[in-house]
């Protein structure tokens, strides 16, 4: 029987990349997104021909905590699915300036990035398997505090620290939890940064070039498969350096 992943944030980018190299390694994956069905649709029907009928399409926004979490468990109860693999990954961004950030926004972006795994592993904790692995896409803007986005930088500071905090109430069942935190990955969310940004950020690498989705879903595989991985925040960002 194969083993089940659910990733989210699965139809783009680096939750892409990851869903796809879980397929061809011969996982069963529960791919989630938010709005751009269109684009969801293409890539589960592409997903179909790598592994037919492994891939299952499941729309849930993560900025409606309790609306996913259901629509996550109710799939998960109607497929009879146990997830062996959790990818946090979906998450979202407030470039408000300071002055103007809305606590409504705010408490969106904490919900999606903070709350939202907390509480859908809350719920499904009964369902995980034993032995599970649960992987957080984590930012090197957690660490650092270079973020345009201040809501951005302080919930994936909190995903790095709900990681280590999370591994004791994990331990009963064997799951480990760990988090990549990437630098700057060449996908979508990439795409809006003027030219002159991103030569600047370039520059600033010792790699000389953004980081590609695949050879970021290497470090995502090392920590679902490395048995003895646990609580750890892995950066994965081409030796930035902050000058
Ligand atoms: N790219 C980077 O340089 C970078 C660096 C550090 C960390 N990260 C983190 O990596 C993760 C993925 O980023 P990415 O660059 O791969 O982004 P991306 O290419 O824009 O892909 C985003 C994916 O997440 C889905 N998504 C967006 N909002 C969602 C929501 N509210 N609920 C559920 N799914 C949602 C999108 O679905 P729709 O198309 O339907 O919206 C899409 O499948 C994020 O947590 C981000 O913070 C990225």
């Amino acid at each position: 029987m194969s083993k089940v992943a659910i990733v989210t944030g699965a139809t783009k980018g680096i939750g892409k990349s990851v869903a796809e190299r879980l397929l061809r390694e011969g996982w069963q994956v529960i791919i989630t997104y938010s709005t751009d069905t269109q684009n969801a649709v293409a890539v589960h029907e592409a997903f179909d021909r790598i592994a037919p009928g492994k891939a299952h399409l499941l729309q849930a926004d993560i900025s409606d905590m309790n609306t996913s979490i259901t629509a996550i468990d109710d799939f998960l109860n109607a497929q009879n699915l146990f997830p062996d693999a959790i990818i946090f990954n979906a998450g979202l961004t407030d470039r408000s300036d300071f002055l103007d950030i809305d606590p409504e926004n705010w408490n969106r972006v904490f919900n999606a990035n903070v709350n939202f795994p907390v509480f859908l592993i809350q719920k499904l904790y009964p369902r995980i398997r034993e032995g599970a692995s649960l992987v957080f896409t984590g930012s090197l803007m957690g660490i650092h505090p270079h973020s345009v986005s201040l809501a951005y930088g302080v919930t994936k500071a909190s995903v790095h620290a709900l990681v280590k905090n999370m591994v004791k109430f994990l331990t009963p069942k064997k799951i480990r939890v760990n988090a990549v935190a990437p630098g700057f990955v060449d996908t979508e969310w990439q795409k809006t940064k003027p030219a002159a940004i991103r030569e600047n950020i370039n520059r600033k690498l010792a790699s000389g070039r953004f980081c590609s989705p695949e050879e970021l879903t290497d470090v995502y595989m090392l920590l679902i498969n490395n048995q003895y991985m646990n609580g750890q925040i892995v950066v994965c960002d081409g030796g930035y350096s902050y000058q």
